[in-house]
């Protein structure tokens, strides 16, 4: 068989990664008090022939967390416990960055401190509902960030990033995407400020920059990622009126700070179809570095990307968690398992670190 260039090596920022298979991040809701645990760093070892493994959202203070048992690192113990995750991922070979987020207006008072309203680019209603302590809760309208707090929020980055540094992470992704914090102030739909955080794109990007600058300073540009999604609609369905001048901007912009890599969601990655329809192909070259390519992609459509040079890398979600030896799998052509719906968000190993691999299914 041709050698698949998925497996082929790759340089990203100071790292020659063995492949080019990327584990996605992704929310798993299985870390209670928000703190990573032993069956964490099991279900992250068990992926580790990922060239790269971005880690699930990780809240960078209490404001930044969304809903119970999503993991953060604000405190010791949150950076202790992922230190077991970073161990065990090296152990086996791979990278790991972690996905730095702040959910903004998507969180509740029940979740945040002191019952505080969460913050956003702009005092607007957001639709649809949280998951609390208290089960689902309808959104509130946010607390507009004031510019005069802005220092604080960067500060908060940077000491998540510093932490993420002494649990042994290899670099940090800031999360501006999904409908998160960052994507909120980028998004038109969502930032209605009149300062010079909001108004032209320019302005809607200055906040992702700031960040930028500000986890860079702890790790240096060429150690940082960024994660966009222009016209996805997960989370609460947050859309720009012009995501191509959105995406073209970000990208031009992140080319200057130096970024690792840019890693795009291209379309939606949910079951809604996207806000709009825009040229990735051509946007990719506006930045120059690595681009990681996510969504929907098979071994096939992976291979057909990168060849065309659509992408340097590709990130698998799905696949991932049900296939623990992606990689391997790939690499022998060997038939996938099946993701189960049902135990994505469940509490315990269940669809979280029982998937078989090949190994295992062989020895069975
Ligand atoms: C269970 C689940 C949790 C996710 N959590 C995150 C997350 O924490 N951060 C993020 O940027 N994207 C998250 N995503 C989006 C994925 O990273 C990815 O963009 C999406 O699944 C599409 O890629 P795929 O088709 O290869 O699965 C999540 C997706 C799934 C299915």
């Amino acid at each position: 068989m041709e050698t698949l260039r998925l497996l082929s090596p790759v340089q990203l920022g100071p790292y020659l990664l063995p492949n080019r298979i990327v584990m996605s991040p992704m929310t798993r809701n299985r870390s209670p008090g928000e703190v990573p645990n032993a069956l964490n760093a099991e279900y992250y070892a068990q992926r580790a022939s990922a060239g790269l493994i971005i880690s699930e959202s990780t809240a960078i203070s209490r404001e930044g967390l969304g809903w119970p048992n999503t993991p953060g690192i604000f405190t010791d113990e949150q950076m202790d416990g992922w230190r077991h995750v970073t161990d065990g991922v090296h152990a086996r070979g791979a990278r790991m960055f972690m996905q730095l987020w702040h959910c903004g207006r998507n969180s509740h008072p029940l979740t945040q401190p002191d019952g505080q309203l969460p913050i956003g680019p702009s005092a607007i209603q957001p639709t649809g509902t949280v998951r609390t302590h208290e089960g689902r809760l309808p959104l509130h309208v946010p607390r507009e960030l004031p510019a005069a707090e802005v220092p604080r929020l960067l500060g908060d980055y940077k000491a998540a990033a510093q932490r993420a540094m002494d649990a042994g992470f290899d670099g940090v992704e800031v999360h501006a995407g999904n409908g998160y914090l960052l994507d909120q102030f980028l998004k038109d739909s969502s930032n209605r400020r009149q300062d010079a955080y909001g108004g032209d794109v320019l302005k809607r990007c200055r906040l992702l920059l700031e960040v930028v600058g500000a986890v860079s300073d702890v790790w240096g540009p060429q150690r940082v990622g960024v994660r966009v999604s222009p016209t996805s609609p997960t989370n609460y369905r947050l859309s720009d009126s012009n995501p191509q001048l959105l995406l073209d901007t970000v990208l031009r912009e992140l080319s200057k700070s130096r970024v690792c890599y840019v890693a795009v969601v291209e379309g939606s990655s949910n079951a809604m179809p996207a806000t709009h329809q825009i040229d990735y192909a051509q946007a990719r070259h506006l930045f120059d570095g690595p681009y990681i390519a996510n969504n929907a992609f098979t071994l096939a459509s992976a291979e057909s990307a990168l060849s065309q040079g659509r992408a340097e890398l590709i990130s698998f979600g799905r696949l991932f968690i049900a296939n623990p030896d992606l990689v391997q799998r790939f690499a022998n052509g060997a038939p996938l398992n099946r993701l189960n719906e049902e135990t994505i968000y469940t509490p315990d190993h269940r669809g979280y670190t029982d998937y078989p691999s090949l190994d295992k299914l062989a020895a069975a």
